[in-house]
């Protein structure tokens, strides 16, 4: 077993570095941009950073098509940066957490190419078939997430290859032994150079136990043979048993469709968190046909159930593929307020929360009115096909919009000079207009602002255990009122939320010590009414 747990008692900050800090003017976030904001990050109380991809790569989904996994893209500097941003860090008490994408590999990275020839020693990485139909028809009918086919034909190899993800992602192929040899030397390489651990993409499909046709379905056809396979949690025990349990280190698996029973699993002697998605769907907006309102009785509901059924979670509200949170959870007319209720869900389960850039200030989904301003493979190909449907432009881009993962990706907002303070050039990606307004430095300055909020809270967290290890305690309410407990042997705090924009009757009458309010409140227990998207953490004893 491992000796010590340290991220249990840390905040994670996730980095897009293309969108963080860029320190040489190209308009691309960079490694000596991020460095150069560590001290932002310690004052915040940050315990561990993940970082997004930062591998060289064609960029199709801009890191997560990895073309080399040893090295570092000189969009974002060099091995030595990387090396003195270990090093920076720990100088602050920072771990660094990188991100492993191993389910496929850039087209363009060398086993890739190579295997296309027939003989070649790397032709079994991947999943080269002859397809259906004297080889027009691709192999089996499974789906992809960024397009129609999983299978890609190739001339020069004359077969397909599988992809779950976009034609330029290749899956690698983990019925080969060579292949999990492979990841395991990637591993090593980066722990070896001091890193603390990895954010695993889509790892629980990494593993296919069979290529048969899928039964009908409307998304994610095939996912009965690629998700949450026995042979997925055989790898992932060997990785855990050879390497992750002999050193002080962190994992966490990102895992779509997955069940608790699933979760339970993964977690036990494999990884140490999982990041499940049910929450995220409590509107269904990853299918825009069934998307709905959103109901904070629902999100609650979600929330409580994987609290109640996992040991640890790993809690968050915001990532890189996924709209901001206020924009999605909170409120326009509320902005600040109900920015300051998600950070005390956030902050106040039971895990370890994972705070994605910007979220800190409040930053808010974007405007893109035009198909050109959109990078995002998986919105750009939402409208492609909408067109070709014969939808029109508006409307098209209106449903593409929705599922945009450009939200979450525009620059960090620094400060209210041009760009947000991101870049003294042209930035890769439109800055969000409303930087003027959010922004470090603005709210840095003013102690109610949502930046403060988070500062505070995250102090009052270090200093109190019982929000670290204390028992989850749900408290029945209903409606939009979130409220639960944690209480250890010493200590027991209260958290009420109110996630609308209405008055909401205060059935629980609190009695005890505001630590802190948004509405800087000190006493709860005459107040029958809380106000709208009203939080408060109140220390019964
Ligand atoms: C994960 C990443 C996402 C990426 C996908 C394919 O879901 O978070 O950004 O597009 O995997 O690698
Ligand atoms: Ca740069």
């Amino acid at each position: 077993m491992k000796q010590t747990q340290y991220f249990k008692s840390q905040v994670v900050y996730q980095i897009y570095p293309r969108s963080f800090c860029d320190s040489n003017g190209d308009g691309i976030g960079d490694i000596p941009g991020i460095i150069s904001k560590l001290d932002y990050l310690k004052e915040l109380g940050v315990g561990v950073i993940w970082l997004s991809p930062i591998y060289p790569s064609p960029n199709v989904d801009f890191g997560y098509d990895v073309s080399s996994y040893c090295e570092v893209s000189s969009d974002y500097g060099t091995l030595d940066d990387f090396k003195n941003l270990v090093l920076q860090s720990e100088k602050r008490g920072i771990k660094i957490v990188m991100d492993l994408v191993i389910n496929h590999t850039s087209t363009k990275h060398r086993w890739f190419i190579e295997s296309k020839k027939d003989n070649s020693p790397y032709r079994n990485y991947y999943f080269w078939r002859k397809g259906r139909n004297k080889n027009k028809k691709a192999p089996n009918n499974w789906q992809s997430m960024f397009s129609t086919s999983a299978w890609k034909y190739d001339d020069e190899a004359d077969s397909w290859y599988l992809h779950l993800y976009s034609e330029e992602q290749a899956d690698l192929n983990f019925n080969n032994p060579k292949v999990i040899e492979e990841v395991k030397n990637i591993i090593t390489f980066w722990l070896d150079l001091g890193v603390y651990g990895f954010r695993l993409d889509v790892i629980n499909n990494i593993f296919k136990s069979s290529l048969k046709n899928a039964k009908p379905s409307l998304s994610r056809r095939g996912k009965e043979y690629y998700a949450n396979q026995d042979g997925c949690h055989k790898i992932l025990q060997e990785f855990h048993d050879e390497i992750f349990s002999k050193r002080e280190s962190m994992t966490v698996g990102e895992c779509y469709m997955l069940s608790l029973q699933d979760a339970k699993k993964f977690t036990t002697n494999e990884l140490d968190m999982v990041f499940q998605f049910d929450h995220m769907n409590v509107d269904k907006r990853s299918i825009p046909i069934f998307s709905k309102k959103f109901n904070p009785e629902r999100f609650k509901n979600i929330l409580f159930k994987w609290q109640k059924g996992i040991q640890w979670n790993a809690n968050y509200l915001e990532n890189h593929d996924q709209p901001r949170s206020v924009s999605h959870f909170g409120s326009k007319r509320y902005h600040d307020e109900s920015a300051k209720c998600l950070a005390m869900l956030l902050l106040c389960l039971k895990g370890t929360p994972f705070i994605y850039q910007g979220e800190e200030i409040g930053m808010t989904n974007s405007e893109f009115n035009d198909i050109k301003e959109i990078k995002d493979i998986s919105a750009i190909g939402v409208y492609k096909m909408l067109r070709k449907a014969h939808f029109g432009e508006k409307k098209a881009l209106k449903i593409a919009n929705n599922i945009n993962r450009d939200h979450a990706r525009t620059p960090m907002q620094w400060d209210n000079s041009i760009n947000a303070g991101f870049t003294g050039g042209i930035p890769w990606i439109k800055v969000n207009p409303n930087y003027a307004d959010i922004n470090v430095m603005a709210e840095n300055k003013n102690p109610d602002s949502v930046l403060s909020f988070y500062k505070e809270l995250l102090l009052i967290k270090k200093e109190n255990k019982v929000l670290i290890e204390g028992e989850f305690i749900p408290i029945h309410t209903s409606g939009s009122l979130i409220s639960f407990a944690r209480k250890n042997d010493e200590h027991e705090f209260q958290i009420v939320i109110n996630l609308s924009e209405k008055n909401i009757k205060n059935p629980i009458f609190l009695r005890g010590e505001v630590l802190i309010s948004n509405y800087l409140r000190n006493d709860y227990e005459t107040v029958d009414s809380l106000l709208p998207f009203e939080c408060a953490l109140i220390k019964i004893r």
